[in-house]
Parts: C-alpha cells; sequence; structure tokens
C-alpha cells in the first residue's frame, strides 16, 4: 500500500519570517499558502476539526519567545507539546533544550512543524498524531511515561473541549509537573482557567505579551502565559522530575 505524504497534500507553501518580539529571535516558518483545500477535506472530519493549524497565531508566538527568555522552562526536561500548529513554539523550545513530544490533530499540522524544526537545524523530536478527546490516543501517548512539562497555545477555542482538556492534563502531567498554557483572551479559555481553579489546579498568569505579531490582523491581541499545577494531597508523592 502506497502511504501519501501529509505535505503532498497542503499544496504551495509560503516560508514566513517571524520576529519574536522580546527576544529579538528570528525564525522561518513554513505555512499553507491558503487554507481552501484544507476546509474543503475539513468538511469530511468526524470531528468537524478545522484547519486551524495553518496560520501562525500570537498565542505559539508569544510562548515561544518566553521560551526563548526564559528557557529553565525547558531545557533538559521532557516536554510535550499539545496542539503544536506550525510548530513556532516547537523551534524554540527545542532551541531551549527541550526533550520534545510534538502532538496535533492533523497529520499535516505534524509533517509542517516537523519541516520547521529541521529548517532551524534543532535536535530531532518525537512527534506523535493525538486527539486530546479519544481515550485510546491519550493512552498511547503515554506508553514513555507523563511529562513533567506540557506546553498548550490556543487550544481552547471551543467549549467542548473545557472538559476533555482538564482531564487530559491531569492525565499527562507527571506528579509536580507544570502546564504552561498561552492562550489570547478568549472567553473558553476563561471558563477553562475558572474550572481548572475550582478543580484542583493552582493556577497564575506569568506574562502578559502584546507583540505586535507577525500578522497585522491581530494588532489588538494580548496574550497571557500561564502556568497550572495540580493540587496534590498532602503526604501523598510529590516530586519534580526531569
Ligand atoms: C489555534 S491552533 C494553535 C496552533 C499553535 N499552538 C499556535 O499557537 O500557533 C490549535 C491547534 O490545536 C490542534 N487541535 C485542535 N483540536 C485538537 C484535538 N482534538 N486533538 C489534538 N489537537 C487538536 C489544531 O490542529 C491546531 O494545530
Amino acid at each position: 500500500m502506497t502511504q501519501t505524504n501529509p505535505l503532498d497534500a497542503i499544496g504551495a507553501t509560503i516560508e514566513e519570517p517571524v520576529l519574536l518580539p522580546w527576544s529579538g529571535r528570528r525564525f522561518t516558518i513554513t505555512r499553507p499558502a491558503g487554507i481552501d483545500d484544507l476546509l474543503d477535506r475539513a468538511e469530511l472530519d468526524p470531528e468537524q476539526n478545522l484547519p486551524y493549524f495553518a496560520e501562525i497565531w500570537p498565542s505559539g508566538t508569544a510562548l515561544a519567545d518566553l521560551l526563548i527568555e526564559q528557557s529553565e522552562y525547558v531545557a533538559n526536561r521532557r516536554t510535550l507539546e499539545v496542539g503544536c500548529g506550525l510548530g513556532i513554539t516547537a523551534v524554540a523550545a527545542v532551541a531551549s533544550g527541550a526533550r520534545l513530544t510534538i502532538t496535533d490533530y492533523f497529520p499535516e499540522s505534524l509533517a509542517l512543524a516537523g519541516k520547521n524544526l529541521r529548517a532551524a537545524g534543532g535536535a530531532s523530536v518525537e512527534a506523535r498524531q493525538l486527539n486530546w478527546r479519544d481515550e485510546a490516543s491519550i493512552t498511547a501517548l503515554l506508553d514513555g511515561g507523563p511529562f513533567p512539562i506540557v506546553l498548550a497555545a490556543d487550544v481552547l477555542y471551543e467549549s467542548r473541549d473545557i472538559a476533555p482538556l482538564l482531564t487530559f492534563f491531569d492525565r499527562v502531567l507527571a506528579p509536580g509537573g507544570t502546564l504552561i498554557l498561552a492562550e489570547p483572551g478568549r472567553p473558553v479559555a476563561a471558563r477553562f482557567l475558572e474550572q481548572a481553579a475550582t478543580s484542583g489546579w493552582d493556577t497564575g498568569e506569568i506574562a502578559r505579551h502584546s507583540g505586535p505579531w507577525p500578522d497585522p490582523k491581530d494588532a489588538n491581541v494580548t496574550v497571557g502565559i500561564h502556568t497550572l499545577r495540580k493540587f496534590r494531597v498532602p503526604g501523598s508523592e510529590f516530586r519534580v522530575q526531569s
């Protein structure tokens, strides 16, 4: 049986220079030139997921910038990125020394993120297709154990994902681990943070980033970057893993 290469299905691409505003670091990110074909194919998707992976988003850019500025969050740590999109956060995480696993629902996202990581010349990463709403997919991801650091940029935009993502993050984080969540002020993300706080998560905003962003239409977007840690019962195991 012949395997189709997800990059073939994407069609024409554009190489876009991206400047990270705080650190001044520059990356080149390859993205689809248009999304019409991807949208046509998304109509057949059983989960009705749209190809949001194809854009460069402020949250992924902000989280990339934070990781370049504060590499201690990921340096030499087993790190999971959820919903990696084009891989801009992944490129920064690897540049800062993360031992990274990238995940996304779309194989095209993983293929493009892999291409962008190779172009940046960083260490190789593991890439896993994942549906965070699907139990079998989560179990397969955990075959190497849970992760001390989980990165997620702009993954909370649909109400249906609040409960599944709370469960997912709880399962994939190692005891004492930290989720770093970047979000551009969407109401769904605010509700997620409220529900996390009332269900045993210690949440705190560590930074706010106002760009400027690669796409001028995002000029008014401010990204909040939060850390989330799950409270453990006193006396239960609590140790930071690397
Ligand atoms: C708005 S994009 C953000 C992409 C990237 N993190 C960024 O900030 O540039 C959301 C990402 O989550 C992925 N995603 C959506 N639903 C998913 C699911 N159920 N399981 C895994 N990934 C999913 C999308 O394919 C997309 O790459």
